[in-house]
């Protein structure tokens, strides 16, 4: 028998506990692994809460690294043995040991540890695919202007990084102003306390008017107008969270002054085929690997303290990546 997190319906922190479950062997096409760590991720509180409706009983937890234990048939990228990390759809990471599909489970590197796998590939696939493969109409080019919410957490300091390794003038907001300076110290070319400034404001003065050509945000319902007003002709509006709630609707003729696209982006469609998550994984791989980009562990927690981890993540206490460990 394994220990695992389960809800049986939806609300706080507290329907979380730990229970124990039976792990068979894997199907054509799935692996056992064995997890050595599990990743912390916002979406588990929104698939926690029931803001992401799921079937219940549920396994939370979208992220973790370990060993394959077990390979069902037909699956050729991993062996008995391998070290691996993943983030993956459905849910069902926060346990000891799991069956699951193989297509998104990548070999990870020698030099990459566990901890570091675990902490980094949800985060670090969405950094991939929003500054890589999300792109606005006139091209992302070294010297630009981008904005990035919640810059100092896990996906944000992991952009704040890349994106000087690409160049790109990222401006940060963060909730405080320990919290500013950390995204200054990875990277960021200038840092916004969304708390006590209005970060559009602001964002004006530093593109001397013009505004920038993305706005990455993952915090939703009390930065979206104020994103808007950032975006200089044909931006791009990349919603990819809702960490203050959803974004409320709203009419198209919002978006004409300045002719702006808005797109929501989940990064389960880019990693969707074998081969695009591998050629991903590979990139985010060797970023980490190179130096450029360091996947800061803030917070660790043993499994059973996964509700403490929740209650901390929601009040916005964590910095970075934060890991279960088993
Ligand atoms: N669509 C995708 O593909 C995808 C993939 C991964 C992550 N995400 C999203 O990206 C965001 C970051 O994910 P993460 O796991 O790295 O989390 P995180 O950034 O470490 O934590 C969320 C942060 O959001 C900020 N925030 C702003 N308003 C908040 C509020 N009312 N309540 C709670 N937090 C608030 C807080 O930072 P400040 O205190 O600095 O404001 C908080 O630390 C999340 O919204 C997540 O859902 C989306």
């Amino acid at each position: 028998m394994n220990m695992a997190v389960q809800i049986k319906q939806p609300g706080g922190p507290e329907q979380m506990e730990l229970v124990e479950v039976a792990v068979g062997e894997p199907g054509p096409g799935e692996v056992r692994i064995r997890h050595k760590a599990v990743g912390l991720n916002y979406i588990d509180v929104y698939q926690r809460s029931g803001l992401y409706p799921l079937a219940m009983p549920l396994t939370l937890g979208m992220e973790g690294a370990g060993v394959i234990e077990a390979v069902g048939a037909g699956v050729e990228h991993l062996r008995v043995g391998d070290r691996a990390a993943y983030t993956s759809n459905p849910p069902g990471s926060y346990c000891e040991a799991r069956v699951m599909p193989a297509d998104r489970v990548c070999r990870l590197p020698d030099d990459i540890g566990f901890e570091t796998g675990a902490a980094m590939m949800l985060k670090g696939l969405t950094a991939q695919y929003l500054l890589k493969r999300v792109k606005p109409v006139e091209g992302l080019e070294p010297g630009d202007f981008v904005l990035f919410h919640a810059a100092a957490g896990g996906v944000g300091l992991i952009a704040c990084q890349w994106a000087k390794a690409l160049g790109l003038q990222l401006i940060a907001t963060a909730g405080s102003d320990e919290k500013c300076r950390l995204a200054l110290g990875n990277g960021a070319a200038h840092a916004i306390n969304y708390r006590s400034e209005n970060f559009a404001e602001r964002v004006k003065e530093i593109t001397g008017g013009a505004g920038v050509k993305v706005v990455y945000d993952s915090v939703g319902k009390d930065t979206w107008e104020g994103s808007l007003q950032c975006l200089r002709t044909f931006g791009l509006m990349v919603c990819f969270g809702n960490a203050s709630g959803p974004v409320p609707a709203f009419a198209p003729s919002l978006l004409a002054a300045r002719s702006i696209y808005v797109t929501r982006q989940t990064v389960y469609n880019h990693i969707a085929t074998r081969e695009s998550c591998q050629a991903m994984a590979d990139d985010l791989f060797a970023v980490v690997q190179s130096g450029a980009v360091k996947i800061h562990i803030d917070q660790r927690y043993p499994l059973r303290e996964v509700q403490q981890a929740h209650r901390d993540l929601e009040a916005r206490k964590t910095t970075g990546s934060t890991i279960l460990t088993l």
